[in-house]
């Protein structure tokens, strides 16, 4: 992972270019860098605050042979590289929060937001991206403030955004080849140990309709799973709800 690079100061999405470097064809694992994003991209549709000089916004394209239903193990290993990057590095308490954010104390640190291309089942490539709050100060947050943190904000001084991807680059290609060879169980194990709210109360909302139930665990696929009070569970998936602490 990031043997192939492409660094642009300016761009709409990291993903979206990763995306048209993927279909005119490049390496497994070449990583998409842009300084500053103008239309960054949250889950279902949100959008990512991505101011320039502070960030860190990068996809990787990886071209696993998996099929859709696993593209959420992906997410989960990258959550796991820079939890695991954030405490080793900085100290930092970083947890993963269910199906793609990362937190320090209470606030959203980073965001993950994988994109697939597939046909017929079979996945032709993924673009992996990741945001982080790297050197915002408490002020640039802005109105992110109540539920967002900077690792500037937790450790108080600013960070080589440079060696914090080299890092954490590291720690993903480590662990993407762990997932290759072993599977999902190692990496869902670590998942489990760095996860917020397991054992908790939490709800859970869809469009439609809310859950409230305990978070027992995630599945092989890294989908959600709930236990109800009548002693019923279910699985939720990460493209049709959100998580919330009761
Ligand atoms: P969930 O992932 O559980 O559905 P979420 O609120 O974390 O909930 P996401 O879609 O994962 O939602 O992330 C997008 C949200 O993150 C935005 O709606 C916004 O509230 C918040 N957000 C946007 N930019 C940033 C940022 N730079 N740092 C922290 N949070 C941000
Ligand atoms: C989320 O919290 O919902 C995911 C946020 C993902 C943000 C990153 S920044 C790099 C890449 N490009 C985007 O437009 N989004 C991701």
């Amino acid at each position: 992972i990031g043997l192939n690079s492409h660094y642009v100061k300016l761009t709409s999405s990291t993903n979206d270019l990763a995306k048209e470097l993927a279909k005119e064809g490049v390496k497994d694992g070449t990583v998409v860098l842009a300084e500053e994003q103008s239309a960054g991209k949250g889950r279902l549709g949100r959008a990512w605050q991505s101011p320039g000089r502070s960030g860190l916004y990068f996809s990787v394209i990886l071209k696993p042979e998996v099929s859709p239903m696993e593209v959420t193990q992906i997410t989960m290993m990258a959550s796991v590289a820079v939890a695991k990057t954030l405490e080793r590095a900085f100290g930092v308490p970083a947890r993963v929060k269910w199906p793609n954010d990362i937190y320090i104390q209470g606030r959203k640190v980073c965001g993950i937001l994988a994109e697939m291309a597939a046909e017929a089942d079979k996945v032709r490539f993924i673009v992996l991206g990741i945001g982080i709050n790297v050197n915002q100060s408490i002020e640039d947050l802005g109105m992110l403030e109540q539920t967002a943190t900077s690792l500037r904000a937790q450790v108080g001084y600013i960070v080589s955004r440079a060696e914090l991807l080299k890092t954490l680059l590291e720690e993903m290609d480590y662990l993407y080849i762990k997932w290759q060879q072993e599977g999902f169980d190692p990496i869902k194990k670590m998942w489990k140990d760095l996860a917020l709210w397991i054992g908790h109360t939490v709800t859970v909302s869809g469009l439609q309709k809310t859950w409230a139930g305990e978070m027992v665990d995630i599945d092989e696929y890294g989908a959600l799973v709930i236990g109800f009070a009548d002693g019923t569970r279910q699985t939720f998936y990460s493209g049709d709800v959100s998580l919330r602490m009761s």
